[in-house]
């Protein structure tokens, strides 16, 4: 199959793509490599995916005539391109920018192709809201302009789904981590600071936040089962984690005792946007897909820290 991955040199989307790759499907990723975070990181995620033989355009999603430039017998659409996280150097502009208008671009865009079988959303749970412990029926009250943004992306991808003009999905993916894990994530802060010696900036509140950390593996399982499945997944939106949940404070633990050290923390005053719980329920993705998140965090923070320190 032939399958368009945007934000393919980010976290999720090169690991979707070396996934894709390995099953044999014919890749082409799209980037505007976006300074959010270190460039270098993504450069080299590009460069291994180049070395697989596939093919990156590098364009940004929120210029319309550049968007154009790409081919039109596509399968499938992973839209992993976005202004991820809560930081508070990111300005509303670019959350609207970088979700609602590139979403808005890319979907209207797909909407000329003839063969879309599946156009995939990649979206969060963060649209929920400030306490997260609901199924997909659930009410989006997101309290951050990335949940905000995100949310209204989605909801151009559907809206055009509603309307026929190609069958999609949106799937809602719960605290991934793993190798290559964005550097602004806290287990890639944990591993940095108990590698290099450095403090790790604690938010005000946060040891007792919950969340479902769900490893990078577990999400692409989950990714990769809609193919074949685009009647079951047609107009569907589906959370993607693990039924598990750990508060910061295990998270950190666990990190320290695989890494046999005491990390050194600073505090920061809490963060506006911040969830206090993301528990993922995830009955339809077992329903659906047959999704069955097996990585334990044990696992998956090894994994991680082979990784980071392949890397440095
Ligand atoms: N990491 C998580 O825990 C998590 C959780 C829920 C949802 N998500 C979603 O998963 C997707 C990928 O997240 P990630 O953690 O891999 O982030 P990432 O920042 O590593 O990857 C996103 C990629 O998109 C690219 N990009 C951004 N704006 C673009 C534009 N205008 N045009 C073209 N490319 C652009 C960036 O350069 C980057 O390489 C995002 O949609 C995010 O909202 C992530």
């Amino acid at each position: 199959m032939k399958i368009l991955i945007t934000g393919i040199a980010g976290f999720i989307g090169s690991h979707l793509a070396e996934r894709l790759h390995h099953y044999g499907h014919n890749i082409i990723g799209l980037d505007n490599f976006s300074s959010y975070y270190d460039v270098h990181l993504k450069r080299e995620n590009a460069d291994t995916l180049k070395n697989l033989g596939i093919k990156i355009i590098e364009r940004d999603l929120r210029v319309e005539h550049l968007v154009m430039a790409l081919p039109t017998d596509i399968d499938y659409i992973f839209h992993c391109a976005a202004q991820p996280g809560i930081a508070s150097s990111s300005t509303f502009e670019e959350y609207l920018s970088n979700n609602v208008i590139a979403t808005h671009n890319l979907s209207d865009f797909a909407s000329q192709f003839l063969n879309l079988k599946l156009f995939i959303n990649i979206g969060t749970s963060s649209i929920y809201g400030r306490d997260v412990f609901c199924d997909e029926e659930q009410m989006a009250k997101p309290i951050s302009n990335y949940g905000v943004t995100k949310l209204a992306a989605e909801q151009i991808v559907m809206s055009q789904s509603r309307l026929g003009h190609f069958p999609a999905c949106s799937l809602r993916l719960y605290s991934v981590y793993g190798s290559r894990e964005r550097p602004d994530k806290m287990f890639s802060q944990l591993i940095s600071c108990a590698l290099n010696g450095n403090k790790f900036p604690l938010f005000e509140g946060s040891l007792k936040h919950k969340r479902s950390f769900t490893h990078i593996k577990d999400i692409i399982d989950g990714l990769v089962s809609v193919i074949g499945k685009e009647k079951l997944c047609e107009n569907q939106i589906i959370n993607l984690g693990t039924n598990l949940e750990y508060t910061t404070q295990q998270g950190i633990e666990a990190v320290e005792k695989l890494l046999d050290t005491k990390i050194l923390m600073y505090e920061q005053p809490a963060r506006s946007g911040d969830q206090l719980r993301t528990k993922a329920v995830i009955d339809k993705a077992i329903q659906i897909l047959n999704y069955n998140p097996s990585v334990s965090l044990e696992e998956g923070l090894h994994e991680q820290i082979q990784g980071f320190k392949n890397r440095s």
